[in-house]
């Protein structure tokens, strides 16, 4: 059934580590010899898996160190997965034993052409005496001395200064141990994930040069960062699930695309699609006809490589049976498996136009780890979230027909005409710098809320906001408040003159600022938007300032309607220079994947009705073989790629 429906590889073994290894130190790889001859014999190739995210009964038993400690000093119960102490040497030992089993066993199998580490890394969090020692020592190589450390985490405050290395916990209370040890934490838990998948990788690499190594990613999930974990890879892969409330248009899944594209700047695979409802107890809804498709060529149209879906057929059995594949429990092949089995043969026929394409932006988010860490230690403002701060700005390009590629701070920005930096709230002086040099070359920028209030410490520049960016935005923010919830405040456009860049193209121009708002005074600057409180009229909400050969933009609150973010974001691009190819219907998603000098365009009906789209004629629906006119209509659900 799987050769019938096209498909051509499977991910095998992620959790079957008690069935490679029944007893410590014995190997049995016969049966999966025997299933990976029996995919061969169907043409279909296979990625194996580490299987350490779920480890068998006997290693608890003999090494019960090796479950994580909670906070309240018990430890997990062996038997869901992902429960592991990632210091633990005896499981760094086991880990490393059962991946040079398996790397040896499966070197030279002809069909096997890749690994996944793991699964999802990004639990537990484990409070172990090991892992407290491990901390100090991280600690202790990247500040050198307690002097260092003292002064990098104001230990002053609270007479929380540290004498010995030993004396320093685990910041294991959020909300008051102190926030630069809270940041550090979470970056040690992240850099430990990182040691434990590179010690895979090493090993793997030795054994098997010929395989590829990835890790299938979830996202926007924020535990780890997720740029260190993608370095060590080939390539990145995610698990994609984004069909499960009412229906909507899936922002967070391509900005999730976009995210796993910048990883590595290159293209990425799907590990896990969404093939049913999914669920570990109550299930969500069923994709609706035309939807499983859609999902897949929305991730094609952002960089997708491979498409694998989760999972082939419903199980029977275990924690994961209403966990819907393409198959249900009777292992038919019904309406799901038909559909994806439209999308691998249409991928076939599109595989040779795909070859040597990616997306290339010229807009370019900044997504910053150790901003949405900080922000989530200490929001500073009821409701502020780094990544809903993100979406603001990412929705309205997304509504503009315009691409974008989400990237650390440190990326070489000069190859895009327009940069957002929102809630760089954690901002290094070299960063900061990066960021004026960019708008002096010429580069658009821009800057909100909270930006360069951190050192990379997580202690509080001791300047007036924001700080090194300053001169460049023509600002400076010497005061600020929280909005609580129920206030709010009139945000007034002011339209520069008729006709002028700065005028806003939409019909609206009062909007409403909720959440925070800064008290921006412009120094240089012009005021695009003011508020209309009484207190608030000497400060400006939105500002615009050319600098040396560039512009940089500060938005300086929180703003309810969405349709401001479409003005903004109209604004910013016309300032930049970017023109969208295709101006999309609502609900409508455009793409552009290019290189070996082709140009593909993508568009993706995420609506429940026909949607219109006005299109370069001439072009070829490669599809439907036929040529584009004006206009193309997409039906409910539909997609199309046209070459121009
Ligand atoms: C993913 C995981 C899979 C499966 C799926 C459904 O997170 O990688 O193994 O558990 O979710 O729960």
């Amino acid at each position: 059934m799987m050769q019938e429906a096209g498909f051509n590889v499977v991910r095998l073994a992620e959790f079957a580590w008690i069935f490679m290894e029944p007893e410590e130190g014995r190997f049995e790889f016969g049966w999966l010899d025997e299933a990976l001859g029996i995919l061969a014999a169907h043409g279909i190739s296979a990625i194996l898996c580490t299987p350490t995210a779920a480890m068998p009964a006997w290693v608890p038993r003999k090494y019960p160190e090796v479950m994580a400690l909670q906070k309240d000093g018990t430890r997990l119960t062996w038997g869901v997965r992902k429960n592991n102490c990632f210091t633990s040497g005896t499981y760094r030992l086991l880990s490393e034993r059962i991946t040079r089993a398996m790397a040896e066993h499966f070197a030279d199998t002809p069909n096997v052409i890749g690994w996944q580490t793991d699964n999802e890394f990004g639990h537990p969090f484990c409070y172990c005496p090991t892992c407290r020692a491990d901390f100090q020592d991280w600690l202790r190589r990247k500040y050198g001395s307690l002097e260092e450390l003292n002064r990098a985490w104001g230990t002053h405050f609270w007479g929380h200064r540290v004498t010995r290395w030993d004396e320093i916990v685990i910041p294991d209370n959020p909300e008051g141990h102190n926030p630069s040890a809270c940041l550090d934490w979470q970056r040690y838990f992240s850099w430990l994930n990182v040691r434990f998948q590179r010690d895979q990788v090493r090993l793997l690499r030795a054994v098997c040069p010929r395989h590829f190594v990835t890790h299938n990613f979830m996202g926007l999930f924020p535990e780890l960062n997720y740029y260190d974990l993608a370095e060590d890879l080939d390539f990145v892969s995610w698990d994609n699930y984004p069909v499960w409330g009412k229906p909507e248009v899936p922002y967070a899944a391509s900005a999730a695309a976009d995210l796993m594209r910048g990883l590595k700047r290159r293209n990425f695979w799907i590990m896990e699609q969404t093939a049913g409802p999914g669920g570990w107890g109550v299930f969500g809804r069923n994709p609706r006809p035309g939807e499983l498709r859609k999902v897949a060529y929305q991730q094609l149209a952002h960089g997708a490589e491979g498409n694998l879906w989760f999972r082939w057929r419903t199980c029977t059995a275990g924690r994961e049976q209403y966990w819907h594949g393409l198959l249900g429990h009777d292992g038919r092949g019904l309406r799901r498996y038909q559909e994806a089995a439209q999308t691998a043969q249409e991928y076939h026929r599109l595989a040779p136009e795909l070859e040597g394409t990616t997306v290339e932006p010229q807009v370019a988010i900044i997504y910053d780890y150790d901003s949405l860490w900080a922000l989530r230690i200490q929001p500073g403002f009821a409701g502020n979230s780094y990544t809903a701060a993100m979406q603001r700005y990412y929705n309205a390009l997304f509504r503009a027909g315009v691409n974008v590629d989400l990237v650390r701070p440190t990326e070489d920005l000069r190859r895009y005409r327009l940069v957002l930096a929102p809630e760089l709230h954690v901002l290094p002086d070299q960063v900061a710098r990066r960021l004026i040099a960019y708008v002096e070359a010429g580069g658009v920028l821009l800057a909100d809320c909270r930006t360069g209030v951190k050192d990379d410490t997580g202690l509080c520049h001791a300047r007036t906001l924001p700080g090194l960016l300053s001169e460049m935005l023509g600002i400076t923010i010497e005061d600020y408040e929280a909005v609580p919830e129920g206030v709010e405040f009139r945000l007034d456009w002011r339209p520069a003159e008729e006709g002028q860049a700065g005028s806003l193209p939409h019909a609206a121009n009062q909007f409403t600022a909720t959440q925070y708002v800064d008290w921006v005074t412009p120094q240089g600057a012009e005021v695009l938007a003011g508020y209309d409180e009484w207190y608030l009229r000497p400060f400006a909400a939105v500002t615009r300032h050319r600098f040396c050969g560039g512009t940089a933009y500060y938005v300086g609150t929180v703003v309810r309607e969405p349709e401001f973010y479409d003005a903004l974001i109209a604004l910013l691009l016309e300032s930049a220079g970017v023109k969208p190819l295709v101006q999309p219907p609502p609900g409508v998603e455009v793409s552009i994947r290019s290189g070996h000098g082709k140009r593909l365009l993508f568009l993706v009906n995420h609506t429940e009705s026909a949607q219109t789209v006005k299109v370069p004629a001439g072009g070829t629906d490669l599809l439907t073989g036929e040529q584009t006119g004006e206009t193309l209509t997409l039906p409910v659900y539909g997609v199309a790629v046209i070459k121009l």
